[in-house]
């Protein structure tokens, strides 16, 4: 497309956008299990009407827009507190879960080099762990080494005993992986690497905003936040099961001063004025953060409990139905929304490519080949819907047709 000559009316600009969008996944339906986290239609108006007020804002400079540098310290706040982040903890928002984990793994570098001399170092993750870590690795000239899995689908701890070295910066275990919902064995692993004065980081974007909720509910909790001792960092993303609008997620630090010595870029190095930023981008847009504080605040404690009820017994509803299909059944013991599940006797792809012909858009994934799912609210309403196209799939569907162009 070039530049138009002339300029396109708005009445038919919004027109062929709200044509375009036709071909985008039914996410509103709660036929996608990925990638959109819906509530509830309030909360959508909420977001929009956030956003809306900070369309324009920069949060590169908070001397010049205070609203909104006290609207991250309180979404950090806010962040901090459910996590159990102790005092004298710091933290800054990113535009999501890969910035944050990136802005982890180099501050743990920078601790790794002025701490223990380390200068070839290594970031040890769990197989499962979300390929932001790899990119991290990529970008700041570390070595991935990867922790196998156990039968569980958990981070193999005799693994990594094995793995973690003197030229170890960071040791990673997620709660909950995005594969397959299972958390790693997280005080094991921080422990591991607290005694070497190795920095930890639980990868909780997925679990921060629902697991704390999961709690309230009495449904079991594995340890993953700072009340587990050798968690030195965890990233939680608010446009997850925060329900923000995207461009939002937390980098927290147990201790402040790592996050000023090691994370937080000061320049003065040029002619235009002492620069500050804590995270990647230099000018950010204000309306994620507009949108993430005011999602915490409108839905505040009871807003998000009721959301995980709603989630907790569409997972339940899932599972169950899944369970009861020949063949068919759930990897591993996954801790709250967010799990794979596959099938013995029957190809889960051909399965898959049948369930998509019905509308359903389902992840797949392999080792083992499987289809993933996300469980947002609003799945609740469709859980029945769900299990009478799955069983006839099952019963019915054959070999993926073309496996590899089908795979996500
Ligand atoms: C466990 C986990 N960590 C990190 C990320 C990366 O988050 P983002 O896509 O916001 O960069 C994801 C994304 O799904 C995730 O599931």
């Amino acid at each position: 497309m070039q530049l138009p000559e002339t300029g396109i009316p708005r009445k038919t600009l919004l027109a062929e956008m709200t044509e375009r969008k036709q071909q985008d996944a039914d996410w509103k339906g709660a036929r996608t299990f990925s990638l959109v986290y819906p509530a509830s239609d309030d909360v959508d108006e909420l977001l929009a009407e956030a956003n809306n007020l900070y369309l324009y804002e920069n949060a590169l400079n908070p001397l010049r827009f205070p609203s909104l540098r006290q609207m991250e310290l309180d979404v950090v706040s806010m962040t901090a507190g459910l996590l159990h982040a102790p005092e004298g903890h710091g933290g800054c928002m990113t535009s999501g879960g890969t910035e944050s984990i990136v802005m982890a793994v180099l501050a743990a570098r920078e601790r790794a080099k002025a701490e223990r001399g380390v200068t070839n170092p290594t970031l040890v993750a769990p197989y499962s762990a979300h390929p932001a870590f790899a990119k991290a690795a990529k970008y700041g000239g570390l070595e991935l080494v990867q922790i196998p899995l156990d039968v569980d689908h958990r981070a193999d701890l005799a693994a990594a005993e094995k793995l973690i070295d003197e030229r170890t910066a960071l040791v990673v275990g997620s709660a909950p992986n995005y594969p397959f919902g299972t958390a790693d064995p997280i005080p094991e692993l921080a422990a591991m690497a607290a005694t070497r004065g190795i920095s930890f980081h639980t990868d909780s974007c997925l679990g921060s905003f629902l697991l704390p909720f999961w709690e309230r509910l009495g449904e079991p909790v594995p340890p993953f936040d700072f009340r587990v001792d050798g968690v030195t960092t965890m990233s939680a993303d608010v446009h997850k099961y925060g329900y923000a609008t995207k461009g939002a997620s937390v980098v927290l630090h147990r201790d402040e001063e790592h996050l000023k010595k090691y994370q937080r870029f000061l320049y003065t190095g040029w002619p235009g004025g002492l620069y500050l930023s804590f995270a990647m981008a230099g000018a950010r847009p204000a309306a994620p953060i507009a949108a993430a504080w005011a999602v915490l605040r409108y839905l505040g404690e009871t807003g998000y409990v009721e959301l995980a009820r709603q989630i907790r017994d569409a997972v339940r509803g899932f599972q169950a139905g899944i369970a009861a299909i020949p063949g068919m059944r759930v990897i591993g013991e996954p801790i709250m929304s967010v799990f794979a599940f596959t099938s013995d006797s029957v190809d889960p792809f051909g399965i898959a490519d049948r369930m998509e012909q019905r509308g359903w858009c389902l992840d797949r994934q392999n080792d083992p080949d499987a289809m993933h799912m996300m469980v947002s609210p609003r799945h609740l309403d469709v859980v029945d819907e769900f299990l009478a196209d799955l069983r006839e799939a099952a019963a019915n569907g054959g070999e993926s047709s073309d496996r590899e162009a089908r795979y996500s």
